[in-house]
């Protein structure tokens, strides 16, 4: 895809990979729907990037906020050739130690929060004369279960399996569905964890490179799953 002039809907646009694939793609002449509930950091978004940026604030896990802003944005005339499903949060510890509502709301915005979305871009892509493209941004939690992550494990395994459904679901149509996992990436999503970011880290502008390579691809060529990693995933003190 060409991505000057192209029309994207990024979610989680406020902070880390979706603040960084919101840049990379502003870069590339893409005028981009950045969705998240931070205004502060939508509005800061705004004041670098200027119109090609439409700060949304927007909870995704409301069904009818999003169906209506879908609605009230999109038609015939203006479709989104891009969304990227980016949003997500993490609860971690031991599965007795999961409250009920860290449950639910991990399921509600890494499951539930992209199906609300998807499933209304999907019909207006469909009319689209332009190739589209979906991009769901899983993890490597997506592909191995892990001690602790129970809960985080099993909405971006649900992802994975959303993915390859709507990819085969999606092909005839001339809509791409890449689904990508990455590894630990540098941003602020470790601030509530006990983990500590540090520089060995994936950083967020060379996941954001990644994803603008899938979009870049020839339209007859998909890159169906990608997996990155750092190399060395130590600290570089440890
Ligand atoms: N960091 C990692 O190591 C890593 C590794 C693999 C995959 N991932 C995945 O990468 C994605 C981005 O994470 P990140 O590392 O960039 O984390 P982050 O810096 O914490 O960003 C998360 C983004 O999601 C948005 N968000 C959360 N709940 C939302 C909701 N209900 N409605 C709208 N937006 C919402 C946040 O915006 P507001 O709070 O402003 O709403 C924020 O912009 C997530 O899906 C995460 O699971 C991260």
């Amino acid at each position: 895809m060409y991505l000057t002039g192209k029309i994207a809907i990024v979610t989680g646009a406020s902070s880390g990979l979706g603040l960084s694939m919101c840049k990379k793609l502003i870069e590339k002449g893409t005028i981009v729907y950045g969705l998240a509930r931070n205004k502060t950091a939508l509005e800061k978004l705004r004041e670098w990037a200027g119109d090609r940026f439409h700060p949304v604030i927007l909870d995704i896990t409301n069904s009818d906020a999003v169906t209506n802003w879908v609605d009230m944005k999109f038609h015939a005339g203006n479709i989104p050739d891009i969304l990227i499903n980016n949003a997500g949060i993490g609860y971690f510890g031991k599965v007795e130690d999961i409250s009920l509502e860290q449950w639910d709301r991990m399921l509600q915005t890494n499951l539930s929060g992209i199906f609300y979305l998807t499933r209304k871009a999907v019909p207006l892509m469909k009319q689209s004369q332009n190739s589209s493209h979906i991009i769901n941004i899983a993890s490597v939690a997506g592909l191995v279960g892990n001690p602790q992550i129970s809960g985080y494990n099993a909405t971006k395994f649900g992802l994975r399996g959303f993915s390859e459904a709507l990819f085969k679901e999606l092909r005839y149509d001339n809509i791409k569905v890449s689904v990508i996992f990455p590894g630990s990436v540098a941003t602020p999503f470790f601030d509530k964890t006990d983990i500590q970011s540090h520089k060995n880290m994936l950083q967020p502008e060379d996941v954001a490179d990644t994803v603008i390579h899938l979009l870049e691809t020839p339209d007859n060529f998909l890159i169906s799953e990608i997996t990155v990693r750092p190399l060395n995933p130590n600290a570089p003190d440890s």
